[in-house]
């Protein structure tokens, strides 16, 4: 395996040149594309004469290259696949002419120029562009771009590129151009190009300062009636952001295409949004509520990148969470306004400890903000993006919402039009609130998830309450010893009657309200004039993304699942009391009867409750899941026990309510059109949710309800939703009802097949193994689709644990050999896949040492990417 070049932050220097505009010419034809660039270029006013121009480039050809119209001699300047030097380029602005030949056709790794079902596009983050051209591919070049686009006009009737449309015509030959210009200087990960033959549907919008955007979504032809949804999220979405942020768009168009070939979600491309097509297309048959959730936050989250990314930028790709995790906080406050505030905090903190935790806790955890990679792509992670976003919530819930927008307005007046950092971010936080941000900053800087310790104790003659308060941050790669972070912890202490208590006098740490700022390894914190000993409600709407170890008896649990006012805590109570009884009964210690008919009654009542909301039953009425609890107990996991045990409880839990499930999954059967909206989302969550509970607990009929539900579905939601949980829990209808959902919806819906590969990965029986096998030995498999490949290796490796980590290295070898083959394709899809590995160390001693000869077979199996080989290198460290 090759060592990798790190790059850290720490030695960043801007370059000594400038590009200030790019003027591009794109010649494209089926047989390949030609690009001519002529950059207008500038010395920095400290560039020595006789400093060399460098231009990154990769894969690239160089046909000719002049300046200011002529010619370089071939001793002036020295170019290959990966770069391009001038040696001593003019001292004063000059035009550097550049031409070289693309073959998009083949390229699979859909980075640069590519094709995708025989559109033209591109993906320029983060270092697709050199690609394309020579350039500064650096976020800190800002440049004006103007592009011609001539192209077949047969095969590409649709020409599109950033900002305005300003000329158009025929070109002879068959061929015809148009010509985009963008107003805004922008780095080049924003460059976005786009030629095919393209369906589209148009809208409008009307700013608040009354300017007319013309909003167009492109996509597939016969595929538009299927971008409705994406569009009333995008104008909901741009209100949203006049209303919250007074935020405004600034061109007079706003374009996004859908394409099938995508290596990751979306791309905020100036004025063009590129589009994974999973998250546009919308149809109730084909899609499901959580494909309209996910399409109306991604939509959401690329439009306000134009202002938290586009306008104002990142100076370098350590500072990537300035743009992401602010624009992820940003589209979750959108959601939360949109639908139901509690019920999306729920949702996103199961999604953080799911996808975000076990980053933190393993080998490749990593600080929202870097200070070094070798890969960049590897680092478009959920640390940098959720952990990112949990900063963000923090920095709010510190500042509270108006100083939180007193800052971010001073953000946009004093950085907009620039490439910034984490630094300047923080201080205008600081400055509009004349409060010191140094010690909030370690959260940046800082890998791995606090532990919050409680304990507490009452003493009635003096009416005192203490609460006890540790932190502490376990060592992670490069980081062996941890600071004390600035902890929010929002909080209420409940009286016995289940109403809030209040206090007379605190000391021995900050309380501001509702909230406890622990910025110590420890505090002491003192109620006084307390008149009846309370039961504490911690870390109310999840405040700080930490582990919390409480002592609460179960019985505390339960009173604050009945009665806290803070619905997170509400459902955190319920979550823990099963994460209790699955963690003893995994140590040995099997529960109480008593214990399970209390956790047992107090679902009931949630079920029973006539104020709580279907979709926060819905998530309330669950145990944690089993990657949870292996990630609670922490080490020597045995997946299999896992599995077991939570099995058991759910049945010990939910057998006793069967009549209950099933009286309610019956009332809650509808017969209305399907409809997106939170109310009618909710219900079908709640339904879809006791009929896995009706399921899981093995009840009586239940497998025949599923597969009635299957047959009888009007929408993709019910339908998917009895599919998989029959393959979860094997009934004896699951190999049917998979092999009809694979030819009546999966055959002809490549974002349906998706579903059918993501249910047979997750199945937790021994075939699977050899099925997965089987698809991807069919020749017809798409293996450069990075949908198909994630559907199905990508679920297996992060939602199959038994499987995957199966004892005799299985599952292990198969993601291993999977990961080899597609490396050669792609290697940031490849990388991705590998990080499924990341929960090796924490196996018991069989499944780790299987787990270990996966990873070095993979280590002498050839040459890698740099991509894998550096997740590789990180995995085994
Ligand atoms: N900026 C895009 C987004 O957050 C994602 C780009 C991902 N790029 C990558 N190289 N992984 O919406
Ligand atoms: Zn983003």
């Amino acid at each position: 395996m090759r060592t990798q070049d790190t790059i850290y932050l720490k030695d960043y220097a801007a370059s000594p040149y400038r590009i200030v505009s790019a003027d591009l010419d794109f010649r494209i034809t089926e047989a390949d594309t030609r690009v001519r660039a002529l950059l207008t270029i500038e010395p920095r006013e400290d560039t020595a004469a006789g400093t060399p121009l460098v231009l990154d480039g990769n894969e690239l050809t160089l046909g000719s290259i002049a300046i200011d119209g002529a010619p370089l001699v071939l001793s002036a300047y020295g170019a290959d696949a990966s770069g391009l030097t001038v040696f001593e380029p003019p001292l004063r602005r000059f035009v550097l002419e550049t031409e070289v030949t693309l073959k998009p056709e083949g390229n699979t790794r859909l980075m640069g120029l590519y094709r995708s079902g025989g559109t033209w596009c591109t993906q320029c983050e983060a270092e697709g562009f050199r690609r394309i051209t020579y350039y500064l591919d650096r976020p800190d070049n800002l440049a004006l771009f103007k592009v011609r686009i001539t192209a077949p006009l047969n095969v590409a009737p649709v020409l599109l590129s950033n900002g305005n449309l300003i000329d158009q015509g025929d070109a002879g030959e068959g061929m015809h151009f148009a010509v985009w210009e963008d107003p805004f200087p922008k780095p080049s990960y924003l460059f976005a190009l786009v030629a095919g033959d393209l369906g589209s549907i148009t809208d409008s919008f009307t700013t608040a300062s009354g300017r007319k955007v013309a909003l167009a979504i492109y996509c597939s032809h016969g595929k538009e009636d299927q971008c409705l949804w994406a569009m009333d999220s995008l104008k909901r979405s741009m209100a949203w952001d006049e209303r919250r942020f007074g935020r405004e768009y600034d061109l007079d168009i706003f374009n996004i295409v859908a394409v099938s070939d995508f290596n990751f979600g979306a791309m905020e491309n100036k004025g063009l949004n590129i589009f994974n097509d999973k998250l546009v297309f919308a149809q109730p048959e084909s899609a499901t509520d959580a494909d309209y959730d996910g399409i109306e936050r991604v939509i959401a989250h690329e439009y306000f990148h134009n202002w938290t990314g586009n306008r104002i930028t990142c100076r370098d790709w350590f500072q990537l969470c300035l743009k992401e995790g602010l624009t992820v906080y940003r589209d979750q406050e959108f959601t939360s306004d949109e639908r139901s505030r509690p019920v999306k905090r729920i949702s996103d903190v199961v999604g953080l400890r799911s996808g975000q935790f076990p980053e933190d806790g393993g080998p490749l955890a990593h600080p929202a903000r870097p200070d070094q990679y070798s890969e960049i792509n590897n680092f478009y992670t959920a640390t940098v993006y959720e952990k990112g976003a949990e900063i963000v919530r923090m920095l709010a819930t510190l500042l509270g919402e108006a100083g939180f927008r007193k800052g971010m307005d001073l953000y946009f007046e004093r950085h907009d039009g620039q490439a910034t950092t984490i630094e300047a971010f923080l201080a205008v936080f600081a400055e509009a609130n004349d409060v010191d941000l140094e010690q909030f900053k370690t959260w940046y800087l800082q890998a791995g998830t606090p532990r919050l310790s409680v304990s507490d104790s009452y003493d009635g003659a003096s009416q005192t309450y203490t609460l006890k308060l540790g932190q502490q941050t376990q060592p992670t790669p490069g980081q062996p010893t941890k600071q004390a972070l600035v902890l929010p912890i929002k909080f209420g202490l409940i009286g016995p009657n289940g109403s809030e208590m209040s206090w007379t006098g605190v000391s021995g740490g900050t309380v501001r309200d509702d909230m406890i700022v622990l910025d110590t390894a420890e505090a002491e914190i003192r109620f006084t004039g307390v008149p009846n000993k309370p039961v504490p409600s911690l870390l109310r709407g999840f405040s700080a993304p930490v582990n919390m170890d409480t002592t609460l008896s179960q019985a505390d649990q339960l009173f604050l699942a009945q009665h806290d006012s803070d619905p997170f805590n509400r459902w955190q109570a319920l979550q823990d009391v099963g994460m209790a009884l699955a963690v003893a009964a995994i140590g040995g210690t099997p529960w109480s009867q008593q214990a399970v008919t209390a956790l047992s009654q107090a679902m009931a009542e949630t079920l029973a409750s006539e104020t709580l909301d279907d979709a926060f039953k819905a998530l309330a009425l669950n145990l944690p899941a089993e990657a949870q609890i292996s990630r609670t107990i922490g080490k020597d996991i045995d997946p299999d026990r896992v599995h077991m045990v939570r099995a058991a409880l759910l049945k010990a839990v939910f057998t006793p309510l069967a009549l209950q499930l099933l009286q309610t999954y019956r009332k809650l059967s509808s017969d209305a059109p399907y409809a997106p909206d939170a109310a009618s989302t909710g219900r079908r969550a709640l339904r879809n949710r006791l009929l896995g509970l009706l399921v899981s607990s093995d009840a009586a009929g239940a497998a025949d309800l599923a597969a009635q539900q299957y047959a009888g579905a009007r929408n993709m939601t019910d339908r998917l939703a009895a599919l998989s949980v029959s393959a979860l829990a094997w009934t004896p209808d699951a190999e049917a009802l998979l092999a009809h959902f694979h030819t009546n919806f999966a055959a002809t819906n490549p974002l349906v097949l998706d579903k059918w590969l993501a249910v047979t990965a997750s199945v937790p029986q021994d075939m699977v193994i050899d099925r997965m096998r089987a698809v991807l030995a069919d020749p017809n498999f798409p293996k450069t689709n990075p949908n198909r490949l994630r559907s199905l290796v990508g679920v297996f490796s992060m939602a199959n644990p038994t499987q995957f980590a199966r004892a005799d290295g299985a599952g292990f070898r198969f993601v291993a050999e999977t990961v080899v083959e597609i490396d050669s394709i792609n290697p940031q899809v490849a990388a991705r896949l590998l990080t499924g590995f990341r929960v090796w160390p924490m196996l018991e001693e069989e499944r780790r040492a299987a787990a270990k000869t996966a990873l070095l077979w993979l280590e002498t199996s050839g040459s890698l990417s740099r991509n894998t080989a550096d997740i590789l290198t990180r995995m085994l460290a």
